[in-house]
């Protein structure tokens, strides 16, 4: 088991009506001037930013409002959070929504409080402690942001799409209601499983041998995801399946799938040069695409690990034969994302063979090389993946 620090300071209420909880919490926490950030349209027409409103107002927390986050979150609606949060005092960040506005909740947080522009931190990954306190109502299992050190944000004047760590913007709280997702629609819905599984691969898949601690631990999350999958796209409003994809959302992303081994991460790098370059493309989609065309690619560095998950995760018989045993799991993992209603091939998504030079100096810029951790690869190794995912 490699060294590791983990840190998880995040206070979960998970329930029905948990929302409802936001503006005593956070009125017992301090807060009295929140910003609260969301995002196009869902939760404003379903009425939640009303309650979430109310629940503040009941609470004396004053707020302001910034909605309008897109998926894929933009830097230029980032700076105009840090100009409103430095000109009327904010002191906490609710972020109402997915991963897309919790992080672009998380850069506003981060940016609050500095001179320069709040960019630098995405292309320095300079660490800083001086973060405003962020809670969040989730909406959308997927991105696992509710729990993550993580914020990836767009910046579409570069054409980059870059992720910035940090341990001190991790949420301090974390409403979550599985009511709020029977709203979602199918292809968000499965684009979000896809995104939860492909987590706990990256994890998985990396240059350390067996930390069964950790292992089991993923595998057991991989089986729940699989099995709660279908549940919640036959039938929207299963409230107990909802729940346990919902947990399972955090669970997946919030870091203890992975402490002790390296983890990978190459996949989630090729995806969001996709995202970035056409931000109408879903990051889950994106995923499920790009995973089983890194597997078949790599798989060759260590066959017996694809064997074993595809054992444990599939069920699948071992043939003796373990190479063939490897590409059977892959076989399963494309199936899998398929039986959800995801893209197989990067023509669905409408990229094309000319577009994949365009994604190369940027992901080049984003990860450097060689990049990843199961096999390390070069740009030309990434060209490959791409192509093989055509
Ligand atoms: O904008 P609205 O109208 O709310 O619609 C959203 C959006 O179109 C809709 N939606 C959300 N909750 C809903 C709902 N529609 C109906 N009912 C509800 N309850 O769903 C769409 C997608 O939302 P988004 O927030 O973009 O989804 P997700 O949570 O998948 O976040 C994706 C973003 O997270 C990043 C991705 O790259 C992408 O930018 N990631 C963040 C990570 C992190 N911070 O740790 C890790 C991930 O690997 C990922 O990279
Ligand atoms: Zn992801």
């Amino acid at each position: 088991m490699e060294d590791f620090e983990f840190v998880s300071p995040t206070h979960f209420v998970f329930g029905r009506d948990a929302e409802l909880k936001a503006g005593r919490m956070l009125a017992e926490r301090g807060a009295r001037k929140v910003l609260l950030h969301y995002g196009g349209r869902s939760a404003v027409e379903s009425g939640l930013v009303d309650r979430v409103k109310s629940s503040l107002a009941d609470a004396g927390v004053e707020c302001v409002e910034l909605g309008g986050v897109r998926p894929n979150p933009e830097i230029t609606l980032v700076r105009e959070g840090v100009a409103l949060s430095k000109e009327h005092g904010i002191d906490w960040v609710l972020a109402v929504g997915g991963g897309s506005v919790i992080d672009s909740a998380k850069a506003i947080a981060v940016g609050a409080h500095y001179e320069g522009d709040v960019w630098d931190f995405f292309e320095t990954k300079q660490q800083t402690d001086d973060v405003l306190p962020i809670a969040v109502v989730l909406t959308i299992p997927a991105a696992g942001s509710e729990a993550s050190k993580n914020t990836v944000v767009s910046n579409d004047e570069l054409g980059l799409k870059s992720g910035y760590p940090n341990n001190a913007q991790r949420p301090k709280i974390a409403f979550m209601n599985p009511e709020l997702t029977f709203t979602l629609p199918p292809y968000q819905t499965a684009a979000g499983l896809t995104d939860m599984f492909c987590h706990l691969l990256e994890r998985f898949f990396d240059d350390v041998g067996s930390v069964p601690v950790t292992d089991n631990l993923n595998l057991s999350l991989m089986k729940t995801v699989r099995a709660e999958a279908p549940r919640v796209l036959v039938d929207p409003e299963n409230y107990d399946a909802r729940a346990n994809v919902m947990w399972a959302g955090m669970l997946c992303h919030q870091g203890l799938a992975g402490v002790g081994r390296h983890e990978d991460w190459a996949t989630h790098g090729l995806e969001h040069e996709l995202s970035a370059l056409d931000p109408d493309i879903t990051h889950g989609a994106g995923l499920a695409v790009m995973f089983p065309a890194w597997m078949e690619y790599v798989y060759s560095e260590n066959p017996a690990r694809f064997a074993y998950y595809g054992r444990e995760v599939f069920g699948l018989a071992p043939t003796g034969d373990v190479e063939d045993d490897a590409l059977s799991a892959i076989d399963e993992t494309r199936g899998f994302f398929a039986s959800l209603g995801m893209p197989t091939t990067l023509a669905e998504l409408g990229i094309e063979e000319a577009d994949i030079e365009r994604m190369i100096p940027t992901l080049k810029a984003n990860k450097g090389e060689p990049f990843g951790s199961f096999m390390k690869l070069s740009m030309d190794d990434a060209r490959e993946i791409y192509r093989l995912a055509l």
